[in-house]
């Protein structure tokens, strides 16, 4: 028997995952200004907001699973929580299980009607994500917040509907304090 390494480790202490063929992309505050209220002057462009780490399994059937994580770093912009930038999935029919690796955070839901929702994020919280909600992740935190991501490889991911119809709420840290605000 032929016993080999895994394809992907995930280094839990550094909070990244390793291997050939992973997929690892960045996104900066330049790439992240439209998901907020306000633009934040104070921000270098090339702050780092967001690691992504996406392990792709084969496109060969439609009931495969990718794996991911996120890793969100600790950053504020004009008081509001560090935000991913959200989507629909393209396919509704398709879930998402997220796991909280490390930090604590929110995971904001929406409906197609709009209407937000948010369940906490702490170590070791697990949430089912129903393929027909809207999700986003939100820093809440003073460090970084990790979270795996498990979902077919069909689900696709709709940016557009988002955009059209944004997150009804939004999260601000203010004096360390958080409050949640109505986005208009
Ligand atoms: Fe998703």
């Amino acid at each position: 028997m032929k016993i080999t390494e895994a394809k992907w480790i995930e280094d839990f202490k550094e909070g990244k995952i390793n291997g050939e063929t992973v997929e690892v992309s960045y996104k900066t505050y330049e790439q992240a200004k439209s998901f907020y209220a306000k633009e934040d002057t104070s921000l270098p462009d090339n702050t780092l907001m967001y690691t992504v780490y996406t392990c792709h399994t084969r496109n060969d059937h439609t009931q495969n699973l990718n794996w991911g994580l996120t890793v969100m770093e600790p950053v504020c912009v004009a008081q509001e929580c560090n935000v991913t930038r959200g989507h629909f999935h393209e396919d509704e029919q398709c879930d998402e299980i997220y796991v909280c690796q490390k930090g604590e955070g929110l995971l904001l839901l929406m409906d197609e009607k709009g209407q937000c929702r948010a369940e906490k994020m702490r170590e070791g919280s697990i949430h089912h994500i129903d393929g027909a909600f809207a999700h986003r992740l939100v820093n809440t935190s003073d460090s970084k917040l990790e979270v795996m991501c498990c979902w077919p490889i069909n689900a696709g991911h709709d940016y557009k509907r988002v955009e059209n119809m944004p997150f009804s709420v939004r999260v601000f840290k203010e004096d360390g304090k958080i409050t949640i605000k109505e986005n208009n």
